[in-house]
């Protein structure tokens, strides 16, 4: 079999390292690739979101499946073309990847449907939500409506931060058009778990659970940034958890999609706070998460593939799903200055690195002279698995300390609060 996977980042090397373990697939081709994938694909140098590109690339080269990994392009309706053509797809069309590129829609789906999430108004005009902020309670949270880069969250703990929050995301443009609308929500307390979820729109088959950890800086501090590392499973989500997530949010969620007549098919990401109320949503993503792909699918038993094709031929229930019981933890490399301005084009050292953890290249280039070079903010996922968690940890820490270019940055606790979870309960 031919498979395509639109995308270029470490969940897209992951997803494609996973799919090559099936035998009958004879080739991948990544649209556009990076030059870590290109050592497990042929990588064609088409863009994303092209969407144009891609099409007129497929029918040119037919493939058998394709895999659409990132927001944009879902939300652009790269699957709705592909459709279109006959091709059969992993991913949800437009219409349904509205749970994540609005969050207008999102919410209102949750309200109408009885599914638990922060409380919430949202604006369509700057002044209604100026003053609605001088007198909501605080912390409140501001979200511009649309596709932000993971950017387009404020958390304010004062009338002044939301206020200027309010203001940069529909007075200054901050967001493009994504920040036209808004969202202010109450601001949640408890640990953060994601769990994202095979679904064919009839079915929901969890994945194993993992903790990502968003801010730049050790011990939670610093900008957010799209993940600096994550582990898998989370302490946090357990049993009883679970238990309540799959009755009170994840199959109300399928079926609220399938009663406003968008059936959600492929990868739905649930990202939940566990509140002293029990699990709420904080976001859903329509998509594998980054990095939380590169500790959830090393753990995957059985065949990615054969599940992704489950997913769109509606036939899930009768496929398993299976994760083994150990832990998998994956840190983040990153350019320094990230998330803020980084240089790239650094000269990558991996040491022993390949030998001793996976590697799944997320902002990676192959210069001129043929090395390997920096060519994003976030470079390379260094992935260990193990029996449990802490040796998962240490290994990839082992792994990630090989790792070196000039101004690398990364964190040294990812796993730690997990890990402290895990012996606080012992
Ligand atoms: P999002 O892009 O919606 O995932 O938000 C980014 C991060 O902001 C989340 O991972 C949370 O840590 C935080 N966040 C978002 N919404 C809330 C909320 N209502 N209460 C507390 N924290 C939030
Ligand atoms: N790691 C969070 C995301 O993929 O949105």
């Amino acid at each position: 079999m031919k498979l395509l996977v639109v995308g270029g980042g470490g969940r897209e090397h992951a997803i494609i390292k996973k799919l090559k373990q099936n035998p009958d697939v004879t080739e991948i081709v990544a649209l556009p690739g990076n030059a870590g994938i290109a050592q497990d694909a042929k990588c064609v140098n088409i863009k994303a979101t092209d969407i144009e590109g891609i099409t007129q690339y497929v029918k040119r080269n037919p493939v058998d499946f394709a895999v659409v990994a990132p927001d944009d392009p879902l939300a652009l309706g790269c699957v709705d073309r592909l459709h279109e053509m006959d091709v059969k797809c992993f991913g949800p069309d437009a219409r349904a990847a509205r749970i994540e590129a609005s969050k207008v829609f999102a919410k209102n789906l949750m309200k109408k449907y009885g599914i638990p999430t922060a409380a919430y108004e949202v604006f369509k005009d700057a002044e209604a939500a100026l003053a609605y902020v001088k007198l909501c309670a605080l912390p409140v949270v501001i979200k511009a409506d649309g596709l932000a880069l993971g950017k387009g969250v404020t958390i304010c703990m004062t009338r002044e931060e939301a206020a200027a929050a309010v203001k940069a995301c529909m007075l200054d443009g901050a967001f493009g058009a994504s920040g036209s609308r808004i969202v202010a929500e109450e601001y949640l307390e408890g640990p953060e778990v994601s769990v994202l979820a095979f679904t064919d729109g009839k079915v929901v088959k969890p994945m194993v659970s993992s903790m990502d950890h968003k801010r730049v800086g050790d011990g939670d501090t610093g900008p957010n940034t799209g993940g600096m590392g994550t582990i898998a499973p989370n302490p946090c989500y357990t049993p009883e958890v679970a238990g309540r997530c799959m009755k009170e949010i994840f199959l109300p969620t399928i079926a609220a999609m399938n009663a406003e007549g968008c059936p959600f098919k492929g990868c739905l990401y649930f990202g939940l706070m566990v509140t002293k109320d029990g699990p709420k949503v904080i976001e859903y993503n329509c998509r594998f998460g980054d990095p939380e792909t590169q500790v959830v699918l090393p753990l995957l038993k059985s065949d990615l593939l054969t599940i992704m094709r489950a997913c769109e031929d509606g036939t899930l229930a009768d496929t398993p799903v299976e994760f083994s019981d150990g832990a998998a933890c994956c840190v983040m490399l990153a350019s320094g200055g990230y998330p803020g301005k980084y240089e790239k084009g650094k000269v990558i050292d991996l040491g022993d690195a390949p030998e001793m953890a996976e590697l799944y290249h997320s902002g990676t280039a192959l210069s001129d002279d043929g090395e390997l070079v920096t060519a994003g903010g976030r470079v390379l996922g260094v992935c260990c698995t193990a029996g449990d968690l802490e040796t998962a940890i240490d290994r990839a820490y082992r792994a990630a300390d090989q790792v070196k270019w000039d101004g690398m940055i990364c964190r040294r606790d990812i796993g730690a609060r997990a890990l402290g979870i895990l012996k606080g309960a012992k």
